[in-house]
């Protein structure tokens, strides 16, 4: 996820530069690697950019220092997804003749095909980034006679992947091409005089209220206070209905959400669809190092722990091995004068920058020869420095201190890997791979079908548990991850008491706490250790428990024994029930985030807690 602005006006009474810095630094949320500014004046483009915030840039820069008589400006805020966050991978990129410069949100899945095709041809690149091929496959098409708009067209055919593009072409200085698939664009407008695009509306929103949004394959030309819209297959023009917005810059800045832990949740399903175009390439690198291993730990802290035990588990069914799981703030301690040579550590951080397990893979790095493998969601970030491979999830940046949408992409990243080790092994069949694979594909859509439909069902629980103080949150097997997470989100945000345990566990001493009225919130897929839980629940609720279980669509014995279900609209099969983490957590974030406004707390700023922990 990053930020792109963009203005072309013909108003001589405002200034430029600071319009594009103040829209751009609105999307600072997007992403804080890095910033840049293009402008055009007098047919040459002035790029100032650098890695880091806006602010520390500005200070170094002034990126609002641009040519006086400059009608036209595009800037981009970065997430580094390909390529470290340094000043040669920020945007704009331009092609070999400096004439076309490209800010650009998304993620080129073929670029390093296109890459080689065009270093070919000749062509040369000054960045790492995906972002790069742009620029010089619209030079190439404008070589080969096409004007400046079916160039963009043509070149944007060559690409897979997802993109919202801003271009501008130093001898086109009453135009800004834009375009989107897959990810957000809209298009801001005083008519006759400025037009905007931008990743976001609050870009803009203190400009003008006036917008329109563009859908997947569409593309924009852009001139002072007017715009022209395309279809970007037929290339035919389309008609766009022209809004007006009423929201306030800060819940624009949500997306309309009252909080950005809630827009995260329902970023969920976005976010595992980024994370699904992982590359084979490099999951198979992570596998077939696990494969080769002799000891495998897995480390993290927080939700990215949780995480872990969710993964570990769903590893360890196709790689027949154990895998130990170690908090990262313990590793040291627990491994030390056991560590041994062809150790293998998976190492989760959202941020990659947790003191602790930053420590535990340096400490493990210089203790024995092990191999670090990472995941994390921070391109470049400091854990990535004491790692062999690295996978970024790719879930855009998370605001909201309680991670939401980072632990569904870490979840799965490891399911992806698991999926690739039983390929490589053959332990299944390829119809078994496909049904997995189809089951992995098919979770932003079970998610997305439970958040339209639930919201309502999550309020009245809520609104029914508002008294209570201490709940248990039970489970078995996998689901032992997903009710300590979802513990975790209801103790973090709504400050309540939770207990995340298993079911089974729990009848050997938590279970003296229940007396009437006690919630007990069962995580209950139906796989192999469904029937057992039945048990657990009967014990539960004969004690006076009131159960609230959270179970599939066509679920229907914990249903007759709960006060309360939960359903997601899930299979109920083998291929579903693996990845249960992923599907039946929206729901848990969801109780947490409703339970935290009920009692008046902001689910954005938890008590005591910050984003990311640096301190032992
Ligand atoms: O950035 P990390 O994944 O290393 O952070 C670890 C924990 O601090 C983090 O998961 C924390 O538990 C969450 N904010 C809880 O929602």
């Amino acid at each position: 996820m990053c930020g792109i602005f963009g203005i072309i006006t013909n108003q001589d009474n405002i200034s430029l530069g600071k319009v594009v810095l103040e829209g751009i630094k609105r999307l600072e949320y997007r992403g804080y690697d890095s910033c840049g500014i293009v402008a055009l004046s007098n047919s040459e483009l002035h790029v100032k950019k650098d890695s880091g915030k806006i602010d520390e840039i500005q200070k170094k820069i002034n990126l609002a220092d641009i040519p006086n008589n400059s009608k036209l400006a595009l800037a981009h805020t970065r997430w580094a997804t390909h390529g470290a966050p340094t000043r040669k991978n920020s945007h704009p990129h331009l092609d070999c003749s400096n004439k076309i410069a490209v800010v650009h949100n998304g993620i080129i899945e073929n670029f390093l095909e296109l890459r080689k095709m065009l270093t070919e041809k000749g062509h040369l690149f000054e960045s790492d980034t995906d972002t790069e091929v742009i620029p010089h496959l619209i030079e190439i098409k404008m070589k080969e006679g096409l004007n400046f708009k079916d160039s963009v067209v043509e070149a944007l055919k060559l690409l897979t992947g997802a993109y919202a593009v801003a271009v501008c072409h130093a001898d086109y200085p009453d135009s800004i091409i834009v375009a989107r698939k897959e990810s957000p664009l809209v298009i801001g407008i005083i008519e006759g005089k400025s037009t905007y695009c931008a990743s976001d509306i609050p870009a803009f929103l203190p400009l003008t209220r006036k917008c329109y949004i563009m859908d997947d394959d569409e593309l924009a030309i852009l001139k002072a206070g007017e715009v022209e819209f395309f279809d970007l297959i037929s290339n035919e023009r389309i008609e766009k209905e022209l809004r007006t917005i009423e929201w306030s810059i800060d819940a624009a800045e949500k997306g309309g959400y009252e909080h950005f832990m809630l827009k995260e949740i329902y970023e969920e399903p976005i976010a595992i669809r980024n994370t699904l175009k992982i590359s084979e390439e490099l999951l198979r690198v992570f596998a077939n190092i696990l494969l080769s291993a002799e000891n495998i730990y897995i480390t993290a802290a927080g939700t990215s722990y949780h995480a872990a035990l969710a993964g570990k588990f769903i590893i360890s069914k196709f790689l027949g091995k154990h895998i130990q799981d170690i908090e990262c703030s313990e590793l040291e301690t627990q491994l030390k004068g056991n560590l041994q040579k062809n150790s293998v550590i998976i190492a989760i951080s959202q941020s990659g920058e947790t003191i602790d397990i930053i420590e535990a893979i340096k400490w493990a790095k210089k203790a024995k020869s092990v191999k670090i493998l990472t995941i994390t969601n921070v391109v470049g970030s400091s854990i990535t420095r004491s790692s062999d491979h690295v996978i970024v999830t790719n879930a855009g940046p998370e605001i909201g201190v309680a991670a939401t949408k980072t632990y569904s992409t870490q979840v799965l990243t490891l399911a992806l890997i698991a999926v690739s080790i039983a390929k490589i092994r053959k332990i299944i069949s390829d119809e078994e791979i496909i049904k997995y694979y189809e089951a992995l594909t098919g979770i932003p859509n079970i998610i997305e079908k439970f958040l339209e439909k639930n919201v309502d069902l999550i309020k009245y629980i809520v609104n029914n548990l508002e008294k209570n103080m201490n709940y248990f949150f039970l489970a078995r097997g996998i689901s032992i991850a997903t009710a300590k997470e979802g513990g975790l989100k209801l103790k973090e945000v709504a400050c309540r008491f939770i207990e995340g345990y298993s079911a089974a566990s729990a009848k050997h001493g938590p279970i003296s706490l229940v007396r009437e009225g006690f919630p007990i919130i069962f995580i209950a897929p139906p796989d192999e250790t469904y029937n057992r839980l039945v048990g657990n629940v009967m014990e539960f609720k004969s004690r006076g428990g009131r159960i609230i279980s959270v179970v599939v669509e066509s679920d229907e014995k914990i249903t007759k024994l709960s006060d309360i279900t939960i359903r997601i609209p899930q299979p109920a099969d083998k291929y579903y029930n693996l990845f249960s983490p992923i599907t039946f957590m929206p729901a848990l974030q969801l109780l947490a985030y409703y339970s935290a406004l009920a009692h008046d707390l902001d689910p954005d700023k938890p008590l005591n807690l910050s984003k990311t922990v640096t301190v032992h």
